[in-house]
């Protein structure tokens, strides 16, 4: 090794020229050293134990090196002088010498990052001198004898201490109250990351020097005592990732507060109070998952040198106001999993600086503003679940940095710009919108040309209404039953108008494929059968599990449209329908070829006893299906009405995310059929009773039938059950009992899995009753409609969210 003396006293290494080896024990031999620095290079082995018997030596520093072994017991018997010790960033072990504090000149001691275990040792409270204290990131555990941090007691004695850091250790235990006999000199105190638990003690008001105190990640609970309105030097305050409850009027007073982070802890009163608008130093604040449940104070706009505002996970409400825009040097905006709502303001498109931009899960409407467009520093925008409208703004393809978009489940339509960021962007941008179009890559129907602005949208302009019945259900998938009803006027306007239905020509399959695939209908690949054909599960080529359905070649006489009606149905896409994955049409046979469900039906779920689905399985089932149904009803240029929504008909993946089964086409219905088919239908128990009675046919059939399929997932009893019949149906049952004798009409099975909190997840439950309820009303004026109910459920749904652990 070619150390180089440079000087009597003193022995360093440069950075840039590595030394590799391990440090000799000569180096004893040059006497009178007062510093050794070979902070890191890439030394090797231990310290050899001369070094320490170098009585001349002021500091010795050799962080960041590989050195490992053990410090001696007697490491600080001949190091009368030694003021600095840096051994950071090592690998060495063992126990911390209690013979530490015979170095009695110590100041800085720096021993992080490396894997001393046993306890802090007591002995480090003599050091009189000690003025920084880094023993963070290694393996220190607190005395099992004791249940308080006492070495932190020990250091009382320390008048020049400025800062400690034991975060990233074992350390169990609450904080000792004594914490507030530490001098007052005290600048810095680092313990995130560990185990401490308990009250917060109050004492901590005394450390008036306090700028930084992180004690995020750990288990304290309890209230942040009122002392730490003291602690008015604080700069930068760490609580996240503890069960504090906290009074953000406490820091109204500060003048110097640039960081609070007190993400998952619980906000007193649920406010964020006026005050801390006052608070102009602020840069970073961290206040997400804290329950908050109002409106934001106008006066959080006067912060304007803010560069982080993240007040995700909360239940704030209140729209965006215009003043938004006070924010300019914004890097990170999120609002995400709150119900704002409103308009997203134009105004937003003045914050140059914000990189990070996430609105999702809120309830904002209105268009994505154009001026979005102008925040050229974006480089992650997330818009997805709220009810956003309109046209994604071409201006975003001069976003160059957008790396990261989603505008997943929105109502938005129109043509997806393609340049810019677009060109790396997929279809998972994109997921579930209203009638969005362009590029095939995107999943979406190419982009017709006409307007995408003033398309009339809802059944009454369009005077035209496809309706698909559900006649038949079959285990694994089911036939639905095709229907044009065309009103009154306006009746050319049919489907033949093709130009309105971007086509999706879906992939044929010849008859022997099909015959291969199903080993040739195999019995044993038979999933159901049906009056209208038959099930099966197949194998294709590519090896892709499918569902093969068979339509009867009996009823082939009333398929004269097959082609057509086909290709009409495949254009209905949407991932909680079945897909369509090909079809088979000869003069004689026809089969369409289906995503395969390995989950099966909700059906077969909630009445064979299998395994029992939890709260929030079943209300995600609810939501898919109330997320597909929202694309029949109003997510197309023409609405589609289901009509027969049931636990039969909803299918699961392997994800157990809900299909509605999707559209097998076995019969092109004319008046007199319709009549048929509805006396057919009406013996079933999730019609609505217009329906029943006059074959009234629209969308809030579904919405009827959907109310009742809510009750039969929460009760699981099924309308058809024997207890019910002509003085009580499963909607006046649970009518009955609501809202008092919930627990009488919820599946036991059911309440058994709630263990905490089962006050709270009941609350829920009748409130997703409630939208049963609305569902069902007599009147199909009086009944929600597909858009409030799924609103409805996804509000639920986040106020379900916090007690979702207890099903894990
Ligand atoms: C330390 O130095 C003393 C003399 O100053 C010597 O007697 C002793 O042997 C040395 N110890 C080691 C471990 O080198
Ligand atoms: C180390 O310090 C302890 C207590 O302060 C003292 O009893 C002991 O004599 C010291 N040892 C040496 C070698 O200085
Ligand atoms: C940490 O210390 C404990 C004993 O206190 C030991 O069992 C464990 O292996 C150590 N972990 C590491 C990563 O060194
Ligand atoms: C703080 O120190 C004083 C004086 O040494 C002592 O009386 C008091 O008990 C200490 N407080 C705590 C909480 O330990
Ligand atoms: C706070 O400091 C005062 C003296 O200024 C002292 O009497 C008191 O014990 C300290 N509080 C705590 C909790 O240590
Ligand atoms: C959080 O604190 C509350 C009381 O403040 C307590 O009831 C609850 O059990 C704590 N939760 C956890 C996870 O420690
Ligand atoms: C907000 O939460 C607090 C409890 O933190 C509660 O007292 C208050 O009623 C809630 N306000 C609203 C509007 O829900
Ligand atoms: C904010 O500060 C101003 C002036 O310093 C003061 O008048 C006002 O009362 C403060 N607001 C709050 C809510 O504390
Ligand atoms: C697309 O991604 C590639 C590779 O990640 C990157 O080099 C390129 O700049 C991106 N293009 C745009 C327009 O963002
Ligand atoms: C957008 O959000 C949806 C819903 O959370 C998700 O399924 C999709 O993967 C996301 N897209 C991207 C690009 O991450």
């Amino acid at each position: 090794m070619n150390f180089v003396k440079l000087h009597t006293f003193l022995l360093v290494y440069h950075m840039n020229n590595f030394v590799v080896g391990v440090v000799p024990k000569e180096i004893s031999k040059l006497s009178n050293i007062q510093q050794i620095n070979f902070g890191f290079n890439k030394l090797t082995g231990s310290i050899p134990v001369d070094v320490f018997n170098i009585s001349t030596l002021i500091s010795i520093t050799l962080s960041g090196n590989h050195l490992s072994g053990n410090l001696p017991s007697t490491m600080c018997y001949n190091l009368p002088n030694l003021a600095g010790l840096y051994l950071g960033k090592n690998i060495i072990g063992g126990v911390i010498p209690n013979s530490i504090a015979n170095c009695s000149n110590l100041q800085v001691i720096e021993l992080s990052e490396n894997v001393f275990q046993g306890s802090f040792p007591k002995s480090l409270g003599d050091l009189s001198l000690l003025k920084d204290l880094d023993l963070s990131n290694n393996n220190l555990s607190s005395d099992p004898s004791s249940f308080t941090l006492d070495f932190i007691t020990s250091l009382a004695n320390c008048k020049y201490l400025s800062v400690i850091e034991f975060g990233n250790n074992p350390l169990y235990g609450v904080i000792p109250d004594s914490i507030g006999n530490l001098s007052s000199t005290v600048e810095g105190i680092y313990g995130e990351t560990g185990k401490l638990r308990g009250d917060f003690p109050s004492g901590i008001g005394n450390l008036s020097c306090l700028n930084t105190l992180d004690l995020a990640d750990n288990q304290l609970s309890g209230l942040l005592p009122s002392s730490m309105k003291n602690l008015l030097n604080l700069q930068r305050l760490y609580l996240g990732g503890n069960n504090m409850s906290i009074s953000l009027e406490l820091f109204c007073a500060f003048k110097n507060l640039g960081l609070l982070g007190l993400e998952e802890n619980y906000i007193i009163g649920g406010a964020i109070p006026d005050c801390l608008g006052n608070i102009t130093s602020m840069r970073v604040l961290y206040l997400s998952s804290n329950g908050l449940n109002s409106s934001l104070p106008v006066s959080l706009w006067n912060l304007k040198d803010l560069l982080m505002l993240v007040l995700s996970s909360n239940s704030l409400t209140g729209s965006l106001p215009p003043e938004i825009n006070n924010l300019k040097r914004l890097t990170l905006l999120d609002f995400s999993s709150n119900h704002f709502s409103g308009d997203i303001p134009r105004t937003i498109g003045d914050l140059e600086n914000l990189q990070n931009l996430y609105l999702a899960h809120n309830q904002l409407e209105g268009h994505i503003p154009e001026a979005i467009g102008s925040m050229l520093s974006l480089e992650q925008l997330d818009l997805s679940y709220n009810f956003l409208s309109g046209s994604l703004p071409l201006s975003l393809e001069k976003l160059q940095d957008l790396t990261f978009f989603n505008v997943s489940f929105n109502n938005l339509r129109g043509k997806i710009p393609s340049q810019g960021p677009f060109i790396n962007f997929t279809a998972e941008s994109f997921i579930s919108n209203q009638a969005l179009c362009g590029a095939s890559r995107f999943h979406v129907p190419p982009c017709s040309n006409r307007p995408t602005q003033h398309r009339p949208s809802g059944i009454n302009k369009h005077k035209i209404l496809i309706i698909l019945v559900v006649t038949i259900s079959i285990v694994g998938t089911a036939c639905l039953v095709f229907v044009y009803l065309k009103y009154k006027n306006k009746g050319k306007t049919t489907i033949d108008d093709q130009e309105s239905f971007s086509l999706f020509t879906h992939k044929r399959i010849s008859y022997y494929e099909l015959l291969q695939a199903t080993n040739r209908y195999n019995q044993d690949n038979l999933l159901g059968t049906g009056s209208f054909g038959s099930v099966y599960k197949g194998v294709l080529k590519d090896g892709s599990v499918v569902a093969v359905k068979v339509f009867n070649s009996q009823l082939e006489g009333s398929f004269k449209s097959f082609d057509k009606e086909c290709e009409v149905l495949c254009n209905l896409r949407h991932r909680n329908l079945t897909k369509v994955i090909c079809s088979c049409s000869n003069p004689d046979f026809k089969a369409l070829v289906l995503d395969y469900m390995p989950n099966g039906s909700l059906h077969s779920w909630l009445h064979s006893n299998k395994c029992i689905l939890n709260v929030m399985q079943r209300l995600d089932i609810l939501i898919d299906v109330a997320c597909a149904l929202q694309y029949l009803h109003v997510g197309n240029l023409t609405s589609v009405a289901h009509c027969d929504v049931k636990p039969s008909n909803v299918l699961l993946d392997e994800e157990m995310v809900a299909h509605i089964s999707d559209f097998g086409i076995s019969k092109l219905l004319g008046g007199e059929d319709n009549i048929t088919y509805t006396k057919t239908l009406a013996t079933f128990c999730y019609i609505a009773p217009e329906y029943a009675s006059e074959g009234l046919i629209s969308t809030s059939c579904d919405i009827y039938s959907f109310g009742i399929m809510i009750m039969e997932i929460f009760t699981r009893k099924s309308p058809s059950d024997e207890m019910f019949g002509e003085n009580l149906s499963l909607k006046s049952w649970v009518q009955r009992c609501m809202p008092d004798k919930l627990t009488a009409v919820i599946d036991v099975d059911l309440l058994s899995t709630f263990n905490q909190h089962s006050h709270e997840i009941l609350a829920n439950i009748l409130s997703i009753m409630d939208v049963a309820l609305a569902c069902t009303r007599v009147s199909p004026r009086e009944r929600s409609n597909i858009e409030e109910v799924l609103a409805s459920l996804n509000k639920i749904k986040l106020q379900l969210l916090p007690y979702t652990n207890e099903w894990h």
